[in-house]
């Protein structure tokens, strides 16, 4: 196992130790069932269950019913049909952003050209706060914006594996802030994956010696692609079926609840990332979903990253000191320093 997987491994292990354990022990049948539930490991299943089998997109314990549970309504996730597809639509509109992240690049990146260190989950949380608060169109601080993101998204994942319903004070908070629960929603996608993906994207270019690739115009599109999928920032999608179908050929009834596996779906862990022998683009492609749903931020998560590791590359930055986030609502780091090599 390369450096980087094992330090990456870490971000799993600490934060849901029985959930990777048993994701791990399960992970060589396509498709289990345990009980109601369905744990769905293979590509194709995965597939299946986003797109053959009829969903229930407000359910508890699925997306939809999480957001719903959080005090959210009208949040794309649960939504379906004309309603979803002319949400998406005016979503669309809002992500075509300038890249406002640049800047923080910039700025925040500058110790690391006099010897000091750099927190990558800071700059993320920054990152991530500008562009959110750039297609919100609001004037909120975009730190207080992101964290306010962070904390509503941890608050809801906490109450969901406790199944604990309250009114979430995180919540409120981030839709003052956001304008509207929509602007919510969308804060929550935009920075709670990004914040996860970003530090652990350095940390892997950082200890399997990847800056060079990232450096390099020609290599660093494969190697966005390659990193997100070996990293699979958010790996699980809970969803509920809402009427009889198949999943990796084993029957699902409605009422079922699906636990769709986007790490294992996109091969994250036996294929290490490679930009000479990159795994194909429909199975990288899976860590954003598949079907009417499948991320429509895709786009912009790319860029992002591709902006990052160009600016980090520079440095040639290794770890020097990094600590797991337990209460994040994804696996990720609260701190990861880095500073120049
Ligand atoms: C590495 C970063 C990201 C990853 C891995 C990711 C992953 C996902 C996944 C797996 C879904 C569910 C897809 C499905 O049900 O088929 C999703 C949905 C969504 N994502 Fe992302 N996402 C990322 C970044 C973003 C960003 C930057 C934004 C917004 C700016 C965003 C906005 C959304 C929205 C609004 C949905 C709901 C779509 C719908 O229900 O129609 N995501 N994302």
């Amino acid at each position: 196992m390369s450096r980087a997987r094992r330090r990456d491994r870490l971000v799993y292990l600490g934060s849901h130790p029985f959930l990777f354990a048993l994701l791990s022990a399960t992970r060589f049948a396509p498709a289990m069932r345990i009980g109601r539930t369905v744990l769905v490991h293979g590509t194709d299943g995965y597939v299946d269950g986003l797109t053959r089998v009829r969903l229930d997109r407000t359910a508890p314990g699925s997306t939809g019913g999480i957001a719903r549970a959080a005090g959210g309504t009208d949040v794309m996730f649960d939504e379906s049909g004309p309603e979803h597809r002319a949400t998406r639509r005016a979503v669309g509109r809002t992500l075509a952003v300038p890249p406002v992240w640049r800047d923080v690049l910039r700025q925040r990146l500058r110790p690391l050209a006099t010897g000091g260190t750099v927190d990558v989950v800071a700059v993320a949380v920054e990152l991530t706060g500008v562009t959110a608060r750039a297609l919100l169109g609001v004037d909120a601080d975009p730190v207080h914006l992101a964290e306010s993101a962070r904390r509503a998204a941890a608050e809801a994942a906490r109450d969901h594996f406790s199944r604990r319903k309250r009114d979430s004070q995180a919540a409120r908070e981030l839709v003052a802030l956001a304008g509207s629960d929509r602007g919510a929603m969308l804060a929550v996608a935009a920075v709670n994956t990004m914040v996860a993906a970003l530090p652990r994207a350095v940390a892997w270019c950082a200890d399997d010696h990847l800056w060079a690739a990232a450096e390099d115009d020609e290599t660093r599109p494969a190697l966005v692609d390659e990193l997100l999928r070996v990293l699979a920032p958010s790996p699980l999608l809970p969803r509920v079926a809402a009427g009889d179908g198949q999943v990796a050929g084993r029957g699902v009834r409605g009422g079922d609840r699906l636990i769709l596996v986007a790490r294992h779906a996109a091969q994250a862990h036996h294929r290490r990332p490679s930009i000479v022998d990159p795994a194909p683009k429909s199975v990288a492609q899976l860590v954003f979903g598949a079907g009417p749903h499948a991320c429509p931020g895709a786009r912009l998560a790319k860029a992002q990253l591709a902006d990052a590791l160009t600016a980090f590359a520079a440095y040639r930055p290794v770890v020097v000191r990094a600590k797991v986030d337990r209460t994040a609502a994804l696996p990720g780091w609260s701190t990861m320093e880095v500073r120049a090599g």
